[in-house]
């Protein structure tokens, strides 16, 4: 294209001669607001040539009309070169210079680029920055990027760097999990000027999920009480409070209150009466999900402080519970748990000689009649006048003379006594044994205590 052979008599003779270009093709990168010349050279060989700029069928100048204007900002120089001033992003593209002659030589085009490259910009989709989808529901979000270069995209959710396959400027994905809602932002940078920026807030609709702070909680009469409920959900939930299967109408005594995502049922001055089972509802248009909390004047569970062997056969055990009312006696049960492989608990009823009001009890206690040489493990369950609390973590110990202790037994019994067999021994059932705020532990919780009672019975009679 650019050059091009010619027959041409001179003198009488025919020579041949290519006409073409000095100047090199070129693609001039430049910015907003500056001015680029693009050259155009041509042999003349003497021969009259007139040169013409072209852009997408626009004739820009014409050498052969000096007064042809198109656009103010374009100039041709005497030398052909093509200056214009002021680029915008639309000046960009492709530039052809055209050189023509007398009919037998015909002209030769050059074609030449200008790229004003110009900083990113970026808009979401969807276009309002918001997105709102069911739980499940398949989420597309994008972002259309403008700029020269082309900008890259890259994607952040809750100012975390995304970690893509591959970059991408429009995200699907299922919203299988409402940890997916928050803001996702779109980066576009193409090294002009700053990134851009645009964001999309992704909000997924659940049914409210509830983590109650305590499933079950200790107060005595006349205390103040806060039952928690901490609420998820998307819209907003509704809550309602529940006492025995009744809705609960507050008063200037039982208030509810909401800071955040945790609702709060509060209770001045408790009364007996207000031992039972609570409830807390939220509910939104996708759903209703309830959680209970028992109040309660039983003590807490009680916990070891101290286990210390004191002979080959006698051990001294304290222990400390939290209880509101005074305690009124306590169970000690043990058992020997390894080498072999089952054994019964023996259950020991221990008065707590004690008319303390709490909160705070401890209790000293010698275990004598122990095997030597041998493994060990007790809990320990207080009453006061509410009833029994939930047993405390198991704890081991072993007589003087028994081996280094090993990891490699392994204890999974079963309460043999009564029907509702509770298995102890799992760590995970001791969590949750010794922990009053487990829902796993208020389904155990009554038949313990059914079962602690038929013991008691057994043993009083
Ligand atoms: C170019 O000039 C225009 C008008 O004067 C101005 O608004 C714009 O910011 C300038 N662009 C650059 C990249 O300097
Ligand atoms: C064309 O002329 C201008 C001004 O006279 C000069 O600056 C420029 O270098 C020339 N272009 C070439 C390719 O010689
Ligand atoms: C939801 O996401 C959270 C946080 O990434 C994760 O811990 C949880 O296991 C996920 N839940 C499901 C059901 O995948
Ligand atoms: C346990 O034994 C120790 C040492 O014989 C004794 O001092 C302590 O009073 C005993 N405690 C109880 C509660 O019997």
């Amino acid at each position: 294209m650019s050059s091009r052979w010619h027959s041409v008599l001179v003198f009488g003779i025919w020579i041949s001669s290519s006409w073409s270009f000095n100047s090199a093709q070129t693609t001039a990168r430049t910015y907003q607001n500056k001015t680029v010349v693009l050259p155009c050279h041509v042999d003349s060989l003497g021969v009259p040539t007139t040169v013409r700029w072209w852009k997408d069928d626009r004739q820009l100048a014409d050498s052969g009309d000096p007064n042809f204007v198109l656009d103010p900002r374009v100039k041709m120089w005497d030398n052909m070169s093509l200056e214009i001033s002021q680029v915008q992003p639309e000046d960009s593209g492709e530039y052809v210079c055209q050189a023509t002659r007398p009919s037998s030589w015909g002209h030769v085009t050059q074609v030449h680029a200008i790229e004003v490259m110009y900083p990113p910009s970026v808009h979401s989709v969807p276009e309002a920055g918001e997105l709102e989808v069911n739980l499940g529901d398949e989420v597309e979000i994008a972002c259309i990027a403008k700029g020269v270069p082309y900008p890259s995209i890259s994607w952040r959710m809750k100012d975390e760097e995304m970690k893509l396959l591959d970059e991408r400027s429009k995200l699907r994905f299922p919203a299988d999990n409402r940890s997916l809602s928050g803001r996702y932002t779109c980066v576009a940078d193409n090294g002009v000027g700053d990134p851009a920026t645009a964001a999309i807030e992704l909000r997924i609709r659940y049914k409210p999920e509830i983590e109650p702070k305590k499933s079950w909680i200790h107060a005595a009469p006349g205390m103040r009480v806060q039952l928690d409920c901490r609420v998820s959900a998307w819209p907003e939930a509704l809550i309602d409070w529940y006492f025995e299967g009744e809705k609960i109408h507050f008063s200037s005594r039982i208030v509810k209150h909401t800071a955040d995502q945790v609702h709060s049922l509060i209770i001045r001055n408790v009364r007996a009466t207000d031992y039972g089972y609570y409830q807390c509802k939220a509910s939104n248009n996708l759903g209703v999900t309830e959680a209970p909390i028992e109040l309660s004047g039983i003590a807490n569970a009680a916990f070891f402080k101290e286990a210390n062997p004191m002979s080959r056969n006698a051990y001294n055990f304290i222990w400390e519970v939290d209880s509101y009312s005074p305690i009124i006696e306590y169970q000690f049960w043990f058992r020997k748990y390894w080498p072999s492989e089952r054994h019964d608990w023996h259950k020991l009823f221990i008065p707590s000689g004690s008319e303390a009001i709490g909160p705070l009890h401890s209790k000293c206690f010698n275990l004598t009649g122990l095997a030597p040489a041998t493994y060990y493990e007790a809990l320990v369950l207080a009453r006061n006048r509410y009833g029994w609390s939930k047993p405390s973590k198991v704890q081991r110990f072993s007589t003087e003379g028994a081996p280094p202790h090993k990891e490699h037994y392994k204890v999974v019994e079963v309460y043999s006594e009564s029907a509702p067999a509770v298995v102890l021994g799992s760590p995970a059932l001791q969590q949750s044994l010794s922990e009053s705020n487990g829902a796993s532990t208020r389904k155990i919780l009554p038949s313990l205590i059914i079962l602690i009672s038929t013991l008691r019975y057994l043993t009083t009679t």
